[in-house]
């Protein structure tokens, strides 16, 4: 059985509807106020939390979680809204098991405001994208990318809520196209 840890910064709603189905070693945050949190106390998942100002360096951080991932002999780090680039120390230990979801259409609209930057440019299409992480900013190798359309009525919020919905499906075909085994 795979064992996955998912990172998020904030609201987690990823992260809940993957704890809802798959077994979830433990989710990792780097705020220790974030919403996320709570919802792994509610659904019984174990959780950790530090934040980068808090180590001497991006490298300390890193190897701080490197140690977690290893304790827990995770196979496999889902970020979820996970808002860091992922620098140097944690990739040298873990790149090939480490995925992550942007909400846009990949290359499109890379960065953390992908929804928005989609938006604006007044998009008929934009999409959801799962993809392999490395060095860069939403630039690995794409894993399972969805089209998701943007309808004449949409306001910016009726639009998010239908790329948020996509996301929730996509990250649960991945991990099954991944062999990460159901609760
Ligand atoms: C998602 O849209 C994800 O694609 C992006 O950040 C958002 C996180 O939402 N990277 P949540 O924390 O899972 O609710």
């Amino acid at each position: 059985m795979k064992k996955i840890a998912v990172f998020a910064s904030g609201n987690g709603s990823n992260f809940q509807v993957i704890a809802e189905q798959f077994p979830v070693e433990f989710v990792f945050s780097d705020h220790r106020d974030a919403y996320v949190l709570e919802r792994a106390d509610k659904l019984g998942v174990l959780s950790y939390a530090f934040e980068l100002k808090e180590f001497e360096s991006k490298a300390a951080y890193e190897a701080a979680i490197v140690e977690l991932l290893e304790e827990h002999q995770i196979d496999l780090v889902c970020l979820a809204g996970y808002m860091k680039i992922v620098g140097p120390t944690l990739l040298a230990a873990y790149e090939g098991r480490i995925i992550n979801i942007h909400p846009a259409y990949l290359p499109e609209f890379p960065g953390a405001h992908g929804i928005e930057d989609a938006w604006n440019a007044g998009v008929a299409e934009s999409g959801v994208t799962i993809h392999w992480v490395d060095s860069g900013v939403d630039t690995g190798k794409v894993i399972k990318q969805v089209r998701v359309p943007r309808l004449a009525d949409d306001t910016i919020e009726s639009f998010e809520t239908r790329i948020h919905a996509t996301e929730y499906q996509l990250y649960h075909q991945v991990l099954e196209s991944l062999g990460v085994g159901r609760r």
